[in-house]
């Protein structure tokens, strides 16, 4: 029998039909809300409002699971390449051995960036925000590969994947080599997706680069683990830019641009920032944490809370795990990973944050490896966006594929009723 939600207002009586997910999450189909009421749903945030039916990401913030088209994160992160999960989602199955060799093959003949785009890189002020400058430079992108992406013709489609598959990690290379005053320079195509990333972001012009498993290691999983997280807001961004039929390019640089706000992905820098501050103050835990918790103060504790995991993320426990082995690996030992300890030690045992379900996030210990790999904390955010630009080409392409609406909210207007212009001289 069909599930119905019943809506009583004003005297009437209105019935919605309730989708079911795979997964069993029930919602309200509301499709037909306005044209039955003239009602509008009230929604800030979108706390409780879903966009789309998406087969991509399941996610259970209750139980802190997370899975890419089935697969659960913690498989993919301890077993599979990044360009196999990139593949994965957004193609929807792990590739065979060809279809993957095919796709790394397809992506390195785009793996290159127009002279012209590079002047334009060069022209920016060292002291620019890595992430306002790759937002910019994917947005450029659109200008040198002007035609709009053709979704019925799947080789076009196919094409405009692999075209910025292939040039987004140069650029992000060079927007962190022009940020570290280096030479901006290609890698080796020999090298897999990854390993080719690492040695375009970290050869130096005076020594023979030797690769580090054990950083292109830590990278590929910190990858995975970024590459995709349902309707955040910057997927949600890619989606709605998307909507209206803009190009991959123009919507994924919509995506870097929301990425970089500090309550989203550029929370990876705001923790490190943070800790830095706390370490440089004394170290003093309980004065932070009493900061965190006082409401006129506008401090919040960074990389701890989530819109959705309401019990732990599971991205935060492998990325912890991993940033001890990293660190342990390569030597490393930074004062700030001891703060992040004992500072989640504090909050987990607090009933400011244990009512109000406050975890640590994914962002809460990534940015302590980055830092260990060399990584400049202005640029963490920009390694957070070349994770997630699967996720985004994934949604991108879901949205079309499914011919999504323009996604176009409505509002309830409070502002001035009717009123007579008023001239200059009369005000
Ligand atoms: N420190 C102190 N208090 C917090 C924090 C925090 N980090 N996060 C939430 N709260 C409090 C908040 O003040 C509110 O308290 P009250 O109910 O008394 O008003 C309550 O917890 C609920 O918070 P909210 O802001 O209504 O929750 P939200 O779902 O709108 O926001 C969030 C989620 C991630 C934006 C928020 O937890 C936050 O600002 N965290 C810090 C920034 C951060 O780490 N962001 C990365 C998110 S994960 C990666 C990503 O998205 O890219």
């Amino acid at each position: 029998m069909e599930k119905l939600a019943k809506l009583s207002y004003d005297g009437k009586s209105v019935e919605f039909p309730l989708v079911e997910g795979t997964e069993n999450e029930l919602g309200i189909d509301i499709k037909t809300l306005r044209a039955a009421t003239n009602l509008i749903t009230l929604d800030p945030g979108f706390k409780n409002t879903g966009s789309c039916q998406s087969a991509i990401t399941f996610l259970n913030g209750e139980k802190g699971v997370l899975r890419y088209r089935g697969y659960d994160i913690e498989d993919l992160a301890n077993n599979a390449d990044f360009l196999e999960v990139a593949y994965l989602l957004i193609f929807g199955e792990l590739p065979t051995q060809e279809q993957l060799d095919k796709f790394l093959v397809d992506i390195k003949e785009e793996s290159f960036i127009d002279e012209d785009l590079k002047k334009i890189l060069e022209s920016f002020p060292s002291s620019a925000h890595p992430m306002g400058v790759l937002s910019s430079l994917t947005s450029a992108l659109t200008a040198f590969n002007p035609k709009t992406v053709d979704i019925e013709d799947e080789e076009q489609l196919y094409r405009a994947i692999v075209r910025i598959m292939g040039k987004l990690p140069v650029l992000v290379a060079w927007v962190y080599r022009k940020k570290s005053g280096l030479p901006l320079k290609y890698g080796d195509y020999a090298l897999g997706y990854v390993e080719n990333i690492a040695r375009m972001m970290f050869r130096k012009p005076n020594k023979e680069y030797v690769a580090n498993h054990i950083v292109d290691q830590a990278l590929n999983k910190l990858l995975i683990l970024h590459a995709e997280h349902e309707q955040n807001c910057s997927t949600s961004t890619v989606r709605v830019v998307g909507s209206s039929h803009a190009g991959l390019f123009a919507s994924v640089a919509a995506g870097i641009s929301a990425l970089w706000g500090p309550l989203h992905g550029g929370a990876n820098q705001a923790v490190v920032e943070m800790l830095e501050d706390i370490r440089q103050d004394g170290g003093d835990i309980n004065k932070y944490m009493k900061k965190a918790k006082d409401k006129s103060d506008p401090f919040r504790l960074m990389g701890f809370g989530h819109r959705v995991y309401k019990n732990f993320d599971p991205r935060a426990r492998i990325i912890k795990k991993s940033a001890n082995e990293v660190l342990e690996d390569l030597g490393i030992v930074d004062p700030v990973l001891d703060i992040a300890k004992k500072l989640e030690e504090a909050a987990l045992s607090d009933p400011y944050f244990v009512e109000r379900k406050l975890y640590p996030n994914v962002d809460f210990y990534s940015g302590i490896i980055y830092r260990a790999m060399g990584i400049s904390t202005e640029t963490f955010t920009v390694m957070f966006a070349l994770g997630r630009l699967p996720g985004w080409i994934a949604q991108w392409r879901e949205m079309r594929l499914n011919k999504e609406p323009i996604g176009r909210p409505r509002q309830i207007y409070v502002g001035k009723n009717q009123r007579p212009f008023v001239p200059l001289n009369k005000r």
